[in-house]
């Protein structure tokens, strides 16, 4: 999809439909000469049946007078228009024009600063529209896809800025919905090496046995029943001195859960390909980072593996050591995770001292049974980023709820045998998960975003088709930018 920006007036504008917002209140001077343009075809629409109510539509057609035939009113409702209700009000008019626009134009409303207003509007465009379907054989001939998006009153850097960032989204939905035979382990390493290439980074790859050389043993134990060997993967940008601070990322990078030994039920288990979303995510930050030449040093990581049962697989009751040295009692060979990022968070923290540590997984069922599909868990040892990644899913619709790791639950995953164990003996999953890895950070402040609801929805949402739905890119992205130096 193109993206161009018109500046006024309306009439000049080409396009198939214009997507137009209209305040519950009534009709602004700026809306007041577009309806006397259309031949007060707006005020005409409002009423009872219209009232502008956030997210309702109106289609008006024929229209004259302002550049596109089909006009899709949306109301902005009554509370003061911020950059996520502008998102929503974006995506109910790309919903109410999809099928009838190849050349969409959406003009930016009053009440919102210019630029977030544009950003948001590419961002919700092109999200909203965004389509996973590679793999069908035959193409719609009738179909009506986007083409061009055209933002009336943007600027241009505005509108980039969106569009970039909605790119960077759309491909970790693209990683993320692709099913395991068509991203195994070595297309996700691939995937990162082209990223590196392409956007200039370091990148350190390591595979297979290397792995226990390294170290890296519970990576290489979730992987090891897998025809293809698991790898750790390492990034590097660059964006700030020498002698900066690291911020660094860590990923969950499991191309294909089958629980492994413990194997998993029927019911949905095709959708454990998407249990590579945090490695995705991290791709994505990155990508966007240096798209943005962000001033900081970020750390990518990603451990990937393809969690299977084989006759070399990992049996439950097995005991591996992990990196930092503790040894792990892996009782249940599903809760493979948090095993890939014990090793991962404590590698991190050892080699590069990085000033914070985030990881992203999608680790637990039971956090879905905690918070549905609107909010990631959030557990962490540290009230600052606390408040700086809720703050910051707050302005972007990437929800974080902070969950609880008191002491209290530390013995749920202490082993008889060992010096931990990889799940808990009560209820309570996703906080026994938080806890396992809280042992492998040591006092870094550290950040564990468990994303397993918000990151596949089986019901659309805002801006978001069921599937994958990159989330964390956005929220990242705007904590790194707020972030103090
Ligand atoms: N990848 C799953 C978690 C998951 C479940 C993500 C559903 C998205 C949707 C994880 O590896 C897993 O299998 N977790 C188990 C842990 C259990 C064995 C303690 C779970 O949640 O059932
Ligand atoms: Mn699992
Ligand atoms: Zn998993």
């Amino acid at each position: 999809m193109q993206v161009r920006t018109h500046a006024a007036p309306l009439s000049r504008l080409e396009a198939d439909v214009l997507i137009l917002g209209v305040p519950e209140k009534g009709l602004t001077e700026r809306l007041k000469e577009a309806d006397a343009a259309a031949g007060g075809a707006i005020a005409l629409a409002m009423g009872p049946q219209f009232k502008g109510k956030a997210e309702e539509t109106e289609t008006l057609f024929p229209v004259q007078g302002l550049g596109a035939p089909r006009v899709v009113l949306v109301g902005l409702g009554e509370k003061p228009l911020d950059a996520e209700s502008w998102r929503r009000v974006v995506s109910a008019g790309v919903e109410a024009a999809r099928g009838r626009a190849r050349r969409l134009a959406i003009a930016l409303p009053e009440g919102l600063d210019a630029a977030v207003a544009a950003e948001g509007a590419a961002e919700a465009a092109l999200l909203s529209a965004y389509e996973f379907h590679p793999y069908r054989t035959e193409q719609d001939p009738d179909e009506i896809a986007i083409e061009e998006l055209i933002l009336v009153g943007a600027s241009a850097e505005a509108a980039e800025r969106g569009a970039a960032l909605a790119r960077a989204v759309s491909w970790v939905r693209d990683l993320s919905n692709m099913p395991g035979n068509k991203l195994g382990v070595g297309d996700l390493v691939g995937q990162a090496r082209d990223l590196a290439k392409s956007h200039g980074l370091a990148i350190h790859v390591i595979e297979g046995e290397d792995l226990v050389k390294e170290g890296l043993r519970l990576v290489h134990a979730v992987g090891r029943g897998s025809e293809m060997p698991p790898a750790f993967v390492t990034l590097e940008y660059r964006g700030a001195g020498k002698d900066a601070p690291v911020v660094a990322l860590v990923g969950k990078g499991v191309t294909f859960d089958t629980g492994g030994i413990n194997i998993k039920p029927r019911a949905g288990m095709e959708e454990m390909k998407t249990d590579m979303h945090g490695a995705a995510t991290v791709l994505g930050v990155m990508r966007v980072a240096s798209e943005r030449k962000l001033p900081v040093n970020l750390v990518g990581v990603m451990a990937i593996a393809e969690n299977m049962p084989n006759g070399n697989a990992t049996v439950p009751g097995d005991v591996v050591k992990a990196y930092n040295g503790l040894t792990v009692e892996i009782v249940d060979t599903d809760a493979e995770g948090r095993l890939i990022l014990a090793d991962s968070l404590a590698y991190t923290v050892k080699n590069y001292r990085p000033e914070v540590v985030i990881d992203l997984a999608t680790l637990t069922g039971s956090i879905i049974m905690a918070l549905a599909y609107e909010a990631s868990g959030l557990f962490t040892n540290s009230d600052s980023l606390a408040a700086a990644l809720t703050a910051a899913g707050e302005a972007t619709g990437e929800r974080y709820w902070r969950m609880p790791i008191w002491d209290v639950y530390a013995e749920q995953v202490r082993s008889p045998i060992a010096d931990l164990r990889n799940i808990g003996k009560e209820k309570g999953d996703a906080i026994h998960a938080a806890k396992f890895l809280q042992n492998f950070v040591g006092e870094t402040p550290w950040a564990h975003l468990d994303i397993a609801g918000p990151s596949w929805i089986s019901e659309p949402k805002p801006y978001r088709p069921k599937g994958s739905t990159g989330v964390g890119v956005r929220s990242l992205i705007h904590w790194l930018e707020q972030r103090p130096r």
